[in-house]
């Protein structure tokens, strides 16, 4: 899967103990874009119990790395047994690399990983007045319809085949392998 990204940037899943990168990168989302990832505002400590929480469900975080720092993050959240194969997406991407690729590559992962997982309906809630991520679900074919002043985007995904299991795979391996590299080289530097 070719995906072009800001210079230095990867996307990989995040792995068990990186619960405070991903706590940290919603921390230091500006006002207005913390805004519109929660749908309105949220305190610090909220934030910090979200992502505590996230820690122990059966969720899947892909993260935009740039020197180890997570930059943006795409999360699946299972709806749970009363909604079965459905889900919820929701992406965060830090103000100085936004509009650079790296939501729509975020997005792509995640309605990957969520075919893979048969997840057949993906949910996107967000503000009505949220332009650029209505304007990246289109890019997915999401289909919009309004709900009391949110929109709700919902992609109908493929069913999982041998190929899109490997891709998810290959890209799995392709994450873990510049993340040694990246660790390996800063070590050196130190
Ligand atoms: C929404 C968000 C995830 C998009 O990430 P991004 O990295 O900026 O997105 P991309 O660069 O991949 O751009 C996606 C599309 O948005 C559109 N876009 C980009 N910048 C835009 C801008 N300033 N205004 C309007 N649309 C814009 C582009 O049309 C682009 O599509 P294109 O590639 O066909 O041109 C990011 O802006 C963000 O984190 N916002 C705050 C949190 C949020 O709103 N989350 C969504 C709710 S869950």
């Amino acid at each position: 899967m070719h995906e072009v990204l800001p210079e230095g940037g990867v996307i990989r899943k995040l792995w068990i103990g990186e619960t405070a990168k991903y706590r940290e990168h919603v921390l230091r989302l500006d006002p207005d874009s913390r805004h519109s990832r929660f749908a309105g505002g949220v305190s610090d400590d909220f934030i910090r119990n979200y992502v505590e929480l996230t820690a122990g469900l059966d969720i899947v975080v892909h993260g935009f790395f740039v020197n180890g720092m997570m930059r943006g993050a795409a999360e699946l959240r299972p709806l749970g047994a009363r909604f079965q194969r459905q889900a919820e997406a929701a992406i965060s991407v830090e103000k100085p690399w936004q509009s650079h690729g790296v939501g729509s590559a975020l997005l792509r992962r995640t309605l990957l990983a969520a075919r893979n997982r048969g997840f057949r309906l993906l949910h996107m809630a967000c503000l009505a007045d949220n332009q650029r991520m209505q304007q990246l679900a289109r890019k997915f074919d999401a289909e919009l319809s309004f709900d009391f002043g949110g929109v709700v985007g919902e992609v109908e995904s493929s069913r999982p085949t041998p190929l899109s299991v490997m891709r998810e795979m290959m890209s799995d391996s392709h994450g873990f392998a510049t993340a040694m590299l990246e660790l390996q080289s800063r070590m050196l530097r130190a």
